[in-house]
């Protein structure tokens, strides 16, 4: 429920007949050799070993007390520098809402989740009222001389608080954040790493928009880039190709996890074809794919074991404020499941 005091007007939205062209062929997967030369010619985040400490705290302490299952949920686009003192970058449209919600239905169904997420963007249950069109402050009211929450929206904080709170008091969200894809690449490689002791019991959810294209640390200017730099009326900038590291991370940076990563397509007759070539490039477990026009009421499941697997919501249950991931969730946990059985056996 938001307060409706005034018609939203959303500009995030791209056009989405010309939001993205996905037509052009997909990159090589990444190799040993494009993962050694990326690490050793783009320097760590300096903050990595306070996140390892962190890691190493939060994945002990459900191996030993808890014995939750772990999902690693990536969310939100990554930036791409393109000047050392970072005055300007490139994004993406990403807001983090698919992996903000599928956080919190994980933590629902009994997982303990790592929450890799781009800074400042949606968050596990504090997603219900930022990012809102709507000022938080029309949540509260005044009575006498006190601020409350307004009682028409009381019974659905109360709800979302003490889910939150189950997740605190629980320790079972740990908040990773990162801005840029440097930071994105270091960071996913080094919770894979963290995460190789909790074997088939893991679970990587990657629903992170992360960039194609970058500028190598050798190449980026050191200052802002002048408006003299222009030649003709035009600034040429050469991006270079991020290596997909899908593929080292499922064959050598995780250990038995279940990896899920996401397609985004504009063109709906393209959307399974890429799906289907995605899982015979990184040899993982699952690709969701997703329209960026339909994301929030469709999304199909594509694996080599299963039939292609559609999960929709109608008209009626998006207007009533359900939620996709309350199934696609579920879905993945079932697939998880067999995952683990099938590595016992
Ligand atoms: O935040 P929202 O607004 O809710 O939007 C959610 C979403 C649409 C962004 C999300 O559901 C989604 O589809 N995310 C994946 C976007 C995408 O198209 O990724 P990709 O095709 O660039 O990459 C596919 C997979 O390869 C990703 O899961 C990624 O983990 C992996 N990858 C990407 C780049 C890279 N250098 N190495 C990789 O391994």
């Amino acid at each position: 429920m938001t307060p409706a005091h005034q018609k939203n007007f959303h500009t995030s939205n791209p056009e989405e007949a010309t939001a993205i062209n996905r037509e052009i062929p997909e990159f090589a997967a990444a190799q040993i050799s494009d993962e050694d030369k990326y690490f050793a010619n783009h320097k760590p985040p300096s903050y990595l070993p306070e996140i390892k400490e962190e890691l190493d705290k939060f994945i002990k302490y459900h191996l030993e007390n808890t014995g939750k299952r772990i999902a690693l949920v990536t969310s939100g686009g990554t930036t791409v520098p393109l000047e050392n003192n970072t005055v300007r970058f490139i994004d993406n449209f990403s807001a983090g809402t698919r992996g903000a919600t599928s956080a919190e239905y994980f933590l629902e169904n009994g997982y303990a989740v790592i929450f890799l997420h781009r800074e400042f963007s949606l968050l596990p249950y504090s997603r219900h009222y930022s990012h809102s069109t709507n000022c938080f402050l029309d949540y509260m009211t005044e009575v006498n001389g006190k601020i409350e929450i307004d009682p028409k929206y009381s019974e659905q904080m109360l709800h979302v608080y003490r889910k939150y709170h189950e997740a605190q008091d629980s320790n079972s969200l740990l908040l990773i954040p990162y801005t840029t894809v440097n930071q994105y690449l270091y960071t996913l490689k080094l919770i894979s790493e963290e995460l190789k002791p909790c074997t088939n019991k893991a679970l990587f959810y990657l629903a992170a928009a992360v960039s194609d294209f970058f500028i190598p640390q050798s190449r980026m200017p050191q200052h802002k880039i002048q408006s003299s730099a222009a030649t003709d009326g035009e600034l040429v900038i050469r991006l270079a190709q991020v290596p997909k590291f899908l593929s080292r991370l499922v064959e050598n940076w995780s250990s038995g996890a279940m990896i899920i990563s996401f397609k985004l397509e504009t063109d709906s007759s393209i959307l399974i074809k890429k799906a289907k070539s995605a899982l015979e490039r990184y040899h993982h477990q699952l690709v969701i794919g997703n329209l960026l026009q339909t994301r929030k009421k469709e999304v199909v499941f594509v694996d080599l074991e299963h039939d292609d697997h559609w999960v929709r919501l109608t008209d009626e249950e998006v207007a009533n404020g359900k939620e996709i991931e309350s199934e696609m969730i579920p879905a993945v946990i079932t697939l998880h499941n067999e995952w683990i059985k099938k590595s016992l056996a």
